[in-house]
């Protein structure tokens, strides 16, 4: 070992210093130099190959070269930010972060819970493609050739020519098209309409279809499920009234009003200030809904209804804005 060795050794240490540029890579150079398997212990391994004579001066070289590595080494991390300076500080006693777990979206929940009190009354449940034809969201349901909800204004079509359903009450004539009476389903599911929108509607919602044909089903039958169906669903104190209406594919029909939650029937702009929400159209099945899907009318009556799962819903948690139940924003959304 020479002289020429240490000058060597400290080159190659320098070029590496130079060329390390993060801790990491610093650690490696603190390794290779002055590791216990590094080059300086290698160097000091070889003392013993030393003549005495100049042995002494030799170990107080490499003394010097040792130190004066460390000493750059030490610089470089200060300048880097080495492993051990206080920005990668781990504090083992912290407390964690607390893990939110998801949830269901309520407007799921609502279905959900809507569907299992309709099952308990001993519905079966039934589902329809969004996409539609003519033929069962229009034509077989009796609308009129004219009827301006099959206006291109109100109704989104496909290029195809197919229809996003504009309520669930397809579902009815697709599931007697296929089913002999007597039927008892419930169809959710959602629907399209080319609404502008506000607070109250929005151009996507969704609604759960009820549909019971058999031998003498009458209107009371209708009245006296819906009735209990919205005390299981709001509790027993719930106001309602059903007023008069029209629907092609019911005769005679009605809406199911319930008194405004929000404002307590006081009058708000949810409830357009009259103090009532309507939440259902409902009615009884027209005898030509019954032709088209070949049920005989004067041997099977039925009823139908036709809910929005998401007025129901803003109602039972006092929500005013329909929009926010689409706006996925998570503040809102942790709280079910
Ligand atoms: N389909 C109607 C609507 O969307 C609601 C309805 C369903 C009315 C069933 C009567 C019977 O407005």
């Amino acid at each position: 070992m020479t002289k020429e060795t240490v000058i060597e050794v400290q080159k190659q240490f320098e070029e590496a210093l130079r060329n390390a540029r993060d801790p990491r890579s610093l650690e490696e150079v603190r390794n290779a130099f002055l590791g216990r398997k590094g080059k300086i212990a290698g160097l000091f391994s070889l003392m013993g190959e030393i003549p005495p004579d100049i042995r002494k001066s030799v170990g107080q070289m490499l003394n010097e070269l040792k130190e004066n590595l460390s000493g750059q080494l030490e610089k470089r991390e200060a300048e880097v930010g080495s492993k051990k300076t206080a920005g990668e500080w781990v504090d083992y006693s912290l407390p964690g972060y607390v893990l939110h777990k998801g949830s269901r979206h309520p407007l799921t929940r609502a279905v959900d819970d809507m569907l299992s009190i309709f099952q308990r009354l001993g519905f079966d449940i039934a589902y329809g493609p969004e996409v539609e034809t003519d033929w069962y969201n229009f034509e077989s349901l009796n609308f009129p050739p004219d009827h301006p909800a099959r206006d291109m204004q109100d109704t989104f079509y496909t290029e195809g020519g197919g229809v996003l359903r504009t309520h669930t009450s397809p579902v009815q004539t697709r599931y007697m098209s296929a089913h002999e009476p007597p039927v008892r389903i419930v169809a959710p599911g959602r629907v399209f309409r080319n609404e502008a929108i506000s607070a109250r509607s929005y151009c996507l919602f969704h609604q759960i279809e009820g549909l019971y044909v058999d031998k003498d089903i009458t209107f009371s039958d209708l009245k006296g499920t819906i009735e209990l169906f919205c005390r299981m669903y709001y509790g027993k104190d719930v106001k309602m009234k059903f007023r008069t209406s029209f629907f092609p594919f019911t005769e005679p029909s009605a809406e199911v009003d319930i008194s405004c939650f929000l404002c307590g029937g006081k009058g708000c702009r949810v409830c357009k200030q009259s103090g009532w929400l309507e939440v259902m159209g409902c009615g009884m099945v027209d005898p030509n809904v019954l032709k088209a899907v070949n049920y005989d009318p004067e041997k099977y009556t039925g009823y139908a209804f036709g809910l929005g799962v998401e007025r129901m819903l803003m109602m039972r948690l006092g929500i005013n804005d329909i929009r926010i139940l689409f706006e996925n924003d998570v503040e809102f959304l942790r709280q079910f």
